[in-house]
């Protein structure tokens, strides 16, 4: 942390996707370190998969899977690579990433820039075993077929992934979250699950916050007669929250504090929807362990995080699950599982 703060001037006074490609390459010099050490309180099974920590890294950091390793090594209980499409792709032109630093928050249109399914497979097929790496699938730009490229990422990915994610939510793919309808998810869901076939990984799926109540309910309904394994609640959000940064009418997507309440009404609107019968999963302003305690009493069993790494270094990634440690035994919780959800039943007994 003490080391963070004397970088991050340096860091920020770069633009924003330099400083990300410099972090990237200091994250490969550094030692792997070894994946989180298992504490009762923390550790937690969800999907069939042990979780050493409920805090994991979101989607969109480690694209191309080139540092899940030291990643793990900070800390994460799991780690989530890509948006990885079947083809390589540029993304949008630059600038396409923007730090509003007065906002603690993030824009980005990066339009799932990455180097494909397959030069991340061979990265990934050289993993080390220890530590939960999901991987998360998207479709290209131009492709004539999105849904065929979510059945080929699955079947090019699963025997590498510990989890894979549906990715319908990025708002930078033009037409991407209209896969969030129901008749197109249905079919979008059938045809993953065909491809995973049996014995593959569980198959998570990340929404938009931008949703309305119509909207949540269908989705649920989808997801639970397709038998998903997770819902990811959110990426980040189209809207606009009052911003200070100069960055503010940027296109894109926000994330960050800014995203925080957005995320945590659609967290509860999804618990609602599918009244616990799905494992949830939170991010969207996540930034300390006040607030990933929040979204595991409104019923999160796992969180993720991503532009908070942007503000407060990586030290951020161990602080979080002490503190959620300590918060779980001072209102006594024996663990996290106990927690999930667990202001409903306050709310009955009020
Ligand atoms: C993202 N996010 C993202 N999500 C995803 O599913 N695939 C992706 O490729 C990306 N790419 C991406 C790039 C950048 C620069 C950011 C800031 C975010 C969304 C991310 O995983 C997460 O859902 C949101 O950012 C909300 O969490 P935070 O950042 O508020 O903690």
């Amino acid at each position: 942390m003490a080391l963070y703060s004397l970088l991050r001037p340096a860091i920020f006074a770069l633009d924003a996707e330099k400083a990300h490609r410099l972090t990237i390459a200091a994250l490969k010099l550094k030692p792997a370190g070894r994946p989180v050490a298992v504490d009762p309180v923390l550790a937690t099974r969800v999907a069939g998969l042990d979780f050493p920590s409920p805090v994991g890294l979101a989607a969109g950091f480690d694209k191309d899977a080139e540092v899940f390793a030291p990643l793990l090594g900070l800390g994460f209980g799991f780690v989530e690579v890509g948006t990885l499409t079947p083809r390589p792709q540029a993304g949008n032109p630059k600038p396409r990433l923007f730090r509003l630093a007065e906002d603690e928050a993030v824009i980005n249109r990066m339009g799932f820039n990455n180097g494909g399914q397959d030069a991340a497979a061979a990265r990934l097929a050289r993993r080390q075993p220890g530590g939960i790496v999901g991987i998360n699938i998207g479709a290209n730009k131009d492709s004539a077929d999105r849904i065929a490229d979510y059945a080929q990422g699955v079947r090019a990915m699963a025997p590498l992934a510990d989890y894979l994610t549906v990715n319908i939510s990025s708002p930078n793919t033009p037409g991407l979250r209209a896969l969030q309808d129901k008749g197109a998810l249905t079919e979008l869901l059938a045809a993953v699950v065909e491809a995973r076939g049996a014995g593959g990984p569980p198959i998570f799926l990340k929404v938009a916050p931008d949703l309305e109540p119509m909207d949540v309910q269908d989705i649920a309904d989808v997801v639970i007669a397709q038998r998903l394994d997770a819902l990811i609640v959110s990426n980040t959000t189209i809207s606009r929250p009052p911003l200070r940064s100069r960055y503010a009418k940027e296109m894109g997507g926000l994330s960050g504090a800014p995203l925080k309440p957005l995320a945590l009404k659609r967290l509860r609107d999804f618990r609602r929807a599918t009244e616990g019968q799905v494992p949830l999963i939170a991010a969207g302003g996540i930034a300390s362990g006040a607030d990933a305690w929040a979204r595991i009493k409104a019923g999160a069993s796992l969180v993720q995080l991503y532009s908070a790494l942007v503000f407060h270094g990586p030290g951020l990634v161990r602080r979080i699950a002490e503190e959620l440690r300590d918060l779980a035994q001072r209102e006594g919780f024996a663990n996290i599982a106990e927690a999930v959800g667990s202001e409903e039943r306050n709310d009955r007994l009020v």
